[in-house]
């Protein structure tokens, strides 16, 4: 199965230098200046065979080849898809109420505090059953997967013991077999203290590690471990050991860290050699500091930011630090209940004063990177996955985020469909 795609206005994140040299080059971080630009070619054409991007170039040098179908994406854009690499799109159903209670004036931290938060999250996921856990994610999939995303990370985090954190485990493996884009699994039991560990929070650390990790494991269900390492939930010594326990097994972390205070979460993040570390909106000179020289990318959330009312991720700082940054959505029930990709670009413009080629940027190649994915999805390079974005008429890359609160995309072209 061939697909030609012509007359595309401009195709972007594209491998330019494999044009010229044969070799790959956007598959490495993007970081400070460098993220201000994307490479582009217009009035290109693009083949992709089978599942796969075969090759690409100028419209005025189009080759004689024959393909199973074409498209004309005159006055449009081509794109990969974007990698969304933090989400917990795997929950059952809204938390509309604290929403409307923090309207009233509650913190994100009094509603945890009183039961609520996570641990309602973690009620009605395990009062569910699979079934359905696993038909009303695969719907929120298919949504993001609409308005652009060809790549996600998933965790759980709201079984909050071993039946519920496997329940929702499994779901993330089906999605993986049914949704047909590439998927990572984040197991993420260090996400809040369940009622049952109140006031034994030792017994449930010791749960996670000597019960969880070895089925999560021995099942093959995880890519990376997580902990939410904050005032109220699991401090820096507990990270540092659930990290460390995790990485026996082969999980890479990846955590959350200074959504709501300075809690040492980047620098324990780095320490023990995460992936990623995520959420960043309290982000000084010593988070900076421990990133500098590290292989650990900072993964910006700026729509749970934005959903809680909260101060934004200093995104400018660690740009100008000469630091890769990446955006990801967190979609989940309390502090981010949209999975909106083009919506985060937006916001990261506006408010966190990203350009809109640094925010692209952020979800192509290093969202990519942030799940360990560059090697087939994050930019247009021959072999790379055909997951792609083809754009309503887009008179700019500005127009993306400009255009807010709108989809973008036309269509997509998932694994070259
Ligand atoms: O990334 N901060 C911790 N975890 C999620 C929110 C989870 C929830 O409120 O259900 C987040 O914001
Ligand atoms: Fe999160």
């Amino acid at each position: 199965m061939r697909l030609l795609i012509t007359n595309i206005d401009q195709l972007q994140q594209v491998d330019l230098s494999y044009l010229e040299t044969g070799v790959i080059t956007t598959n490495k971080p993007i970081s400070g200046p460098k993220l201000s630009t994307i490479p582009s070619l217009s009035n290109a054409w693009l083949l992709v065979e089978n599942a796969f991007i075969h090759s690409y170039g100028s419209m005025n040098a189009l080759p004689e080849t024959t393909a199973d179908k074409c498209i004309d994406a005159s006055g449009k854009m081509v794109l990969p898809a974007w990698c969304d690499s933090h989400t917990h799109l795997v929950f059952a159903g809204p938390r509309d109420g604290e929403f409307v209670d923090r309207i009233k004036g509650l913190s994100y931290e009094e509603i945890a505090a009183r039961g609520g938060g996570i641990l309602n999250s973690a009620k009605r996921l395990n009062a569910m059953d699979e079934q359905a856990l696993y038909e009303q994610s695969l719907e929120r999939l298919h949504n993001v997967m609409a308005q652009g995303t060809g790549a996600i990370e998933i965790k759980s985090g709201y079984g909050l013991c071993l039946e519920g954190e496997l329940k929702m485990l499994r779901v993330i493996r089906r999605l993986k077999e049914s949704a047909s884009i590439p998927i990572k699994a984040t197991f993420l039991a260090a996400h809040a203290y369940p009622l049952a560990y109140k006031d034994n929070k030792e017994g449930y650390i010791s749960s996670i590690i000597n019960e969880m990790l070895p089925v999560v494991a021995g099942e093959g269900l995880a890519d990376y471990m997580d902990v939410f390492c904050e005032q109220g939930f699991f401090d820096v010594q507990t990270t540092e050991r659930l990290l460390e326990a995790g990485w026996k097994y082969g999980l890479k972390p990846k955590i959350h860290a200074n959504q709501l205070h300075y809690s040492g979460g980047v620098q324990v993040g780095v320490k023990c050699n995460a992936l990623s570390v995520d959420h960043l909106e309290c982000v000084g000179d010593a988070e900076i500091g421990a990133l500098l020289g590290s292989n650990t990318m900072p993964v910006l959330l700026p729509g749970a930011a934005f959903f809680l009312g909260i101060h934004y991720q200093p995104a400018r700082k660690i740009i100008d630090a000469g630091l890769p940054v990446c955006l990801a959505s967190d979609y989940n029930p309390g502090s981010c209940p949209s999975g909106n990709i083009p919506l985060l670009l937006s916001i990261a413009c506006t408010q966190l004063k990203m350009t809109p080629e640094e925010a692209i940027n952020a979800v192509t190649v290093n969202g990519a990177i942030a799940m360990e994915l560059e090697q087939i999805v994050g930019s247009i390079a021959p072999g790379k996955l055909a997951n792609l974005i083809i754009t309503k008429k887009t008179p700019s890359l500005a127009y993306i985020p400009y255009n807010y609160g709108n989809n973008p995309v036309e269509r997509m072209v998932i694994n070259g469909k």
